[in-house]
């Protein structure tokens, strides 16, 4: 492919991003027979892992997407600015925020405390990569696919300065390209 040529190693395949997002689509489906939870995906970069595990996740499950961007220069979680908002309703509804990575943590323990300020009933984070060595803020996502070291990744959603997103699998690019 196009990018083979950039990459210094492949973290997981297509294969195992599968296989993962099966077990993750099967925990989810029992966890929430009851009541099927709105998926909410964080743009871009969850976009090929909603993809996925949506298709594993036997219920009938709606999404929505929301974009979020934290202001330049800011230390301190809680500073975001929305430039997309969802289109649904949360009031009383049980969401399962979808992310391609928790880095920091600061985004997403972010979104989560706006959506349960406007009224959702429960929030539970599923993410595709856990950066945990990088965490600033106390958050933990409730479904992980894969946990990775303190190496900035790309592929599958992930970019670096908006490239590389739409690699089938995740990789480490080679030093010079950073
Ligand atoms: P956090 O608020 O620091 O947890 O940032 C999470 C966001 O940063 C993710 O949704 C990604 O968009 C981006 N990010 C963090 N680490 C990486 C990486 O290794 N590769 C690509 N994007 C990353």
């Amino acid at each position: 492919m196009i990018f083979d040529q950039d990459m210094k190693k492949v973290l997981f395949t297509r294969e195992q991003i599968v296989e993962r997002s099966k077990e993750l689509g099967a925990q989810i489906t029992n966890d929430y027979k009851e009541n099927p939870p709105l998926l909410v995906a964080l743009l871009r970069g969850s976009v090929p892992f909603l993809a996925e595990l949506i298709q594993h996740i036997d219920l009938d499950i709606q999404y929505d997407f929301m974009d979020v961007q934290s202001y330049e220069g800011t230390e301190s979680a809680g500073d975001i600015k929305i430039i997309k908002d969802l289109d649904t309703s949360i009031v009383g509804l049980d969401i399962l925020l979808v992310e391609d990575i928790v880095d920091t943590g600061k985004t997403i323990k972010t979104v989560c405390e706006t959506l349960l300020h406007k009224g959702a009933n429960s929030v539970k984070i599923v993410t595709l990569l856990d950066k945990p060595s990088r965490r600033l803020v106390e958050i933990n996502a409730d479904y992980i696919g894969f946990e990775v070291g303190n190496e900035f990744v790309v592929g599958y959603g992930m970019d670096y300065n908006q490239r590389y997103r739409a690699l089938p699998y995740i990789g480490v690019l080679k030093d010079e390209l950073y």
